[in-house]
């Protein structure tokens, strides 16, 4: 018998202000669109901003439905997006930040796992880590420098 342990390792910033330039303005991106969310359900809304390899920006919020189940990701669409609106160009980040209708969330709302589950696809379809930036609407800012980061383990198309 072996007891293997994994270890994961991630940036906390206390504010926004400490991130290097281009991780801010990524963030920018993303709460400049959070309003766009449509999330009359959980009245959580969510959005993602994709940084591609060309320097262009993909954004995107979540879209729920009556149906609960049918609703997506902000972070699955963006990326999906981004993929459909530049064919190859590989992710190099994408900035997530959240925002409740009822209160200021005042921490980084990690990505749920089928996120995560795209994420690790999409690395791998291109061949790059993507950077995970994670803020609330305020407080401490997340980075994590690639996807295996927030999900160690993934399957993955090897196993098939
Ligand atoms: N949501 C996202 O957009 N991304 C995640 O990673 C977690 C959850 C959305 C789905 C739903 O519209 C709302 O947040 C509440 O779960």
């Amino acid at each position: 018998m072996r007891k293997i342990e994994i270890k994961t390792t991630f940036l906390a910033y206390d504010t926004d202000q400490e991130l290097p330039e281009s991780e801010r303005r990524l963030l920018l991106e993303a709460k400049k669109r959070l309003n766009i969310a449509y999330a009359p359900y959980s009245k959580f809304q969510v959005s993602a901003a994709v940084l591609l390899a060309n320097d262009e920006i993909v954004a995107s919020t979540n879209y729920e439905n009556a149906s609960y189940p049918i609703s997506v990701c902000a972070e699955h669409s963006a990326l999906i997006a981004a993929a459909n609106r530049f064919p190859g160009v590989p992710p190099l980040a994408v900035a997530i930040t959240v925002k409740a209708h009822d209160k200021e969330v005042g921490q980084p709302a990690l990505p749920c796992g089928s996120c995560r589950q795209v994420i690790m696809e999409t690395q791998m379809k291109n061949g790059h880590p993507i950077k995970i930036i994670l803020q609330g609407e305020t407080g401490e800012v997340y980075v994590f420098e690639k996807g295996e980061e927030i999900l160690p383990l993934a399957f993955n198309g090897s196993f098939l």
